[in-house]
């Protein structure tokens, strides 16, 4: 993580101060009519029609028996059809404070398939926020599925290339307006305030939860959210890209407080980001047949390969309860 988006996480950009923290100056507030005073947790979740806390699927195979372990599914991906998974859990504390600040316009950047500018843009076109989105890409692409929902809700799209996007990741571009500028998949402390909420919703104590990780954002919020909880259970991220030492660093710099119970495993990255091989497609195919639960190659598909595969190899001990987490991402399946 970069020193720009430690310590202080919501920053106004304007032209003249690029790539400074300013101090936030409260602008007028457009927030939907109906949301006429400052929002509870459920307020929000009532208006945006989030379902909490979201089902527990058992999954049981031979497997899992010869192991003698459970295995849970927390099913975040069924939390709400776009804002699913860890997006509501991450977009939770941005969104209250950036109601709480009146803050109107937003602008980050991401993939052309990204899941958290897809939800962050169906936020913002529920809250009446105004939204400038930096896209790695070219305008001459096709469109993806989620670039098209994204320009329905009102986002403005800016495409740069690769080098300019690389970047942007330490230094923000030079805005037209003042806007909050928003780091990369929600790498921000803000982020880790939602993931308390899933230790309220379970009903067991689990040894292990398991999450597929890219930023380690969620892997950082379940790990504070488990030590506020006052447990001990352990916090394990399935590395789905090759940057480990970028997201330990990340991890780490996240954490306020020093912690032992969690880890980051690579070796289930198939090849990288948004890189697959036949044993992953086949490992989806058959686990949505055999479970009816739909996976996709990016996050689910690997974080529940891994899950399944270190339970074979004897990972995890006898009677061990494990919690694995689907972290939803399903729109990024569809093709352009
Ligand atoms: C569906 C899905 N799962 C997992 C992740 C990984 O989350 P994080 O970046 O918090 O590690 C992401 C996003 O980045 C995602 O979209």
């Amino acid at each position: 993580m970069t020193d720009l988006h430690k310590n202080n996480p919501l920053r106004i950009h304007t032209a003249d101060t690029v790539g400074e923290p300013l101090v936030w100056k409260p602008s007028q507030s457009k927030i939907a009519s109906h949301l006429d005073s400052k929002p509870t947790s459920r307020t929000l979740t009532e208006t945006l029609n989030i379902r909490l806390p979201s089902p527990i699927q058992t999954i049981r195979n031979s497997i899992i028996q010869k192991a003698g372990v459970t295995l849970d599914i927390k099913r975040d991906d069924l939390i709400h059809p776009i804002i699913s998974g860890n997006k509501w859990r991450k977009l939770q504390g941005l969104v209250s404070q950036i109601i709480n600040q009146n803050t109107i316009k937003i602008a980050t950047m991401g993939g052309r398939y990204s899941n958290y500018l897809h939800a962050l843009a169906y936020a913002s076109h529920q809250f009446n926020w105004q939204c400038d989105f930096y896209v790695r890409g070219y305008p001459q692409q096709v469109l993806t599925p989620t670039l098209k929902d994204i320009t329905q809700w009102g986002c403005q799209i800016h495409f740069v290339d690769r080098q300019t996007f690389k970047a942007m990741r330490h230094k923000p571009p030079r805005l037209d307006e003042p806007a909050l500028w928003l780091p990369e998949g929600g790498l921000n402390p803000i982020s880790l305030q939602g993931f308390a909420q899933i230790f309220n919703e379970l009903e067991t104590v689990y040894d292990t939860i398991i999450i597929a990780s890219a930023t380690g954002t969620s892997v950082a919020g379940l790990v504070k959210g488990c030590n506020d909880a006052g447990l001990k259970t352990k916090i394990i991220g399935i590395s789905v890209l090759n940057n480990h030492s970028e997201q330990l660093q990340n991890i780490t710099d996240l954490l306020s407080n020093p912690s032992p119970n969690w880890k980051l495993l690579a070796g289930y990255e198939f090849g990288g980001f948004a890189k697959s091989k036949p044993e992953l497609s086949q490992f989806i195919e058959q686990f949505e047949q055999e479970f009816g639960l739909p996976l996709e190659s990016l996050y689910s598909g690997k974080s529940f390969y891994a899950t399944l595969d270190l339970i074979s190899k004897g990972y995890f001990p006898t009677q061990s309860r494990i919690l694995l987490i689907h972290c939803g991402g399903l729109q990024g399946k569809r093709k352009p």
